[in-house]
């Protein structure tokens, strides 16, 4: 691929009705996965990977976002005035330069492929990365800097998706790629089908929620119908972009939380304050005394 990946898209404007009363006043974005938000997280994976650009697709109630990737004058005025140096440096880290973040609106909630129409005019005509926050990926290089490694090594002008297996019964919780052949570490998807049932469905290959996409697929959610759900779905544009242009899955290596769900969201906050210097030591012995308690021991 020629043209260098510079943006992301990140969807935010989903009402997080799986999280309530959690989510009723807070953007489920701003869930915290040990002491980082979600949309944090998945920023950073953006930025590893060498992204200028971060586009955020937001709604009603999601202004707490845009605050969150700006300084906050009293905060850091009070951290200042008590000489917390290290806390002000490491949040500053976390800042993205000014002008490199753009906000936008889904203005009603008309699903995935909708909400990255929505960004038109931030993408313009230039290839783009698009990361849906409810999904985290656990690995260092991160899941998308390995899609831009395995892009590079492929023509100009394709698509590339994160796959990953899942148990035959869960696919008809996600987008389903049909597997054709290998191309280095990818190969070309053959077809793809929304939330199939399991029966219909043409692999247990299923979208991850990180995806390279060309511009074009812009031009064809303009007309893109509702779908599975009533929604326009992402799914659809690009089997419809599929007959013009290449689409390629990677299997990526590292562990995905998928933290639209309960079990997912709490999976992530173990797995990653597991892998915390600072935290793991404390936490290892708290999580084996709950165990041991809960066996009677
Ligand atoms: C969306 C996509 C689906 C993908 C999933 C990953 O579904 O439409 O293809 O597999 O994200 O999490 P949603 O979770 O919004 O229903």
């Amino acid at each position: 691929m020629n043209q260098p990946v510079r943006k992301a898209v990140f969807p935010v404007a989903g009402l997080g009705t799986r999280f309530l009363p959690a989510t009723k006043a807070m953007p489920k974005e701003m869930l915290p996965v040990v002491d980082r938000p979600l949309i944090q997280h998945v920023v950073d994976e953006a930025r590893e990977a060498g992204i200028e650009h971060f586009i955020f697709v937001t709604g009603r109630n999601k202004g707490v976002i845009e605050d969150h990737f700006d300084w906050q004058f009293e905060l850091e005025m009070a951290l200042l005035e008590r000489q917390k140096h290290a806390a002000l440096e490491f949040m500053s880290q976390d800042l993205p330069i000014p002008g490199s973040t753009s906000f936008t609106r889904q203005q009603e909630p008309l699903g995935l492929g909708h909400a990255v129409w929505c960004a038109r005019e931030l993408i313009g005509r230039e290839p783009f990365a698009l990361l849906l926050p409810d999904v985290l990926v656990q690995h260092t290089p991160g899941c998308l800097a390995q899609m831009l490694e395995a892009a590079r090594e492929l023509d100009d002008k394709v698509n590339v998706v994160a796959v990953e297996e899942v148990p035959h019964e869960r696919v008809d919780q996600y987008g389903v790629v049909g597997v054709g052949t290998a191309k280095g570490k990818t190969f070309t998807i053959t077809t793809m089908v929304e939330k199939p049932r399991p029966e219909r469905a043409p692999s247990n290959l299923i979208l991850t929620g990180r995806y390279i996409l060309q511009p074009e697929i812009l031009d064809v959610l303009q007309t893109q119908e509702r779908g599975a759900g009533g929604e326009i779905q992402l799914t659809d544009a690009m089997i419809q972009l599929s007959h013009t242009q290449n689409f390629y899955g990677l299997k990526f290596e590292g562990r995905s939380f998928d933290c639209g769900s309960k079990i997912g969201f709490l999976a992530a906050n173990v797995s990653y304050a597991l892998g915390r210097k600072d935290i793991a030591p404390g936490f290892r012995v708290e999580i084996k005394r709950i165990l041991d308690e809960l066996n009677g021991d």
